[in-house]
């Protein structure tokens, strides 16, 4: 499974990637907003230092426009940024057609704002790279988010459909470790949600015991 991080930040993004897992980084319009990027110029700017920190592993940059025409002319422009630059395009019907228009043109797409099974049939049908199934949004509404997961691992297994499952809206280290066993490609989450899988109580018990001992018997010792 890959891990890709859910952020603008690029102190954030540097540090993921410092701690030597990270297989990717996706964004959306709200995430960027957050890091006070406005201005087609500031954002693009803003993606090309993404592409740099993790350079050669995708990074999703998601299109304003909901127009056919306007999707492919803007993704088309983020596209040249970087090498390694996804474009990332919402569920909706121009998105199938804009989807389609990268898949035949070699572009690599994260179809976004999947919250069922057949619009994750839809997105791999349309030749989506990835799709991302909104997890937390799902859980937010006492709908099952991780079923979801099962049923497009499933769908796709049975299928051979190609399109990576990316679980995104990941709020914690549970949806990570659910999601892992539901058969995702990939989680994208927050700097908070992968660091949170490295505690455990028990861990920090037993390193302590650890230290202690060969203190103990360390002393006098030179
Ligand atoms: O990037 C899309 C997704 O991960 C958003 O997450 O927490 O805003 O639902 P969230």
């Amino acid at each position: 499974m890959k891990f890709f991080i859910d952020t603008a930040n690029l102190a954030q993004i540097q540090e993921a990637e410092d701690f030597g897992i990270l297989d990717g980084v996706t964004t959306n319009p709200s995430l960027m907003a957050k890091e006070g990027i406005t201005g087609v110029k500031n954002v693009h700017e803003h993606y090309k230092a993404i592409c740099k920190i993790v350079e050669g592993k995708p990074v999703s940059a998601e299109v304003i426009s909901t127009d056919f025409k306007g999707m492919v002319k803007e993704g088309e422009k983020l596209a040249k940024l970087a090498d390694n630059i996804v474009i990332k395009i919402p569920m909706i019907k121009d998105g199938i057609k804009a989807l389609s228009y990268f898949y035949k043109k070699g572009i690599p797409t994260n179809c976004t704002l999947v919250f069922s099974a057949g619009q994750a049939i839809l997105a791999a049908k349309a030749g989506a790279t990835m799709v991302s199934p909104f997890i937390g949004r799902i859980d937010d509404t006492t709908w099952d988010g991780m079923k979801l997961i099962e049923d497009i691992a499933e769908i796709y297994a049975i299928q051979g459909f190609e399109t990576e499952i990316l679980a995104a809206s990941i709020r914690n280290g549970k949806h990570i470790v659910d999601a892992a066993m539901a058969g995702t490609d990939i989680v994208t989450c927050p700097l908070s949600s992968i660091m949170g899988l490295l505690n455990h109580p028990l861990t920090d018990i037993g390193l302590a015991k650890f230290l202690a001992d060969h203190k103990k018997a360390s002393k006098g010792k030179k």
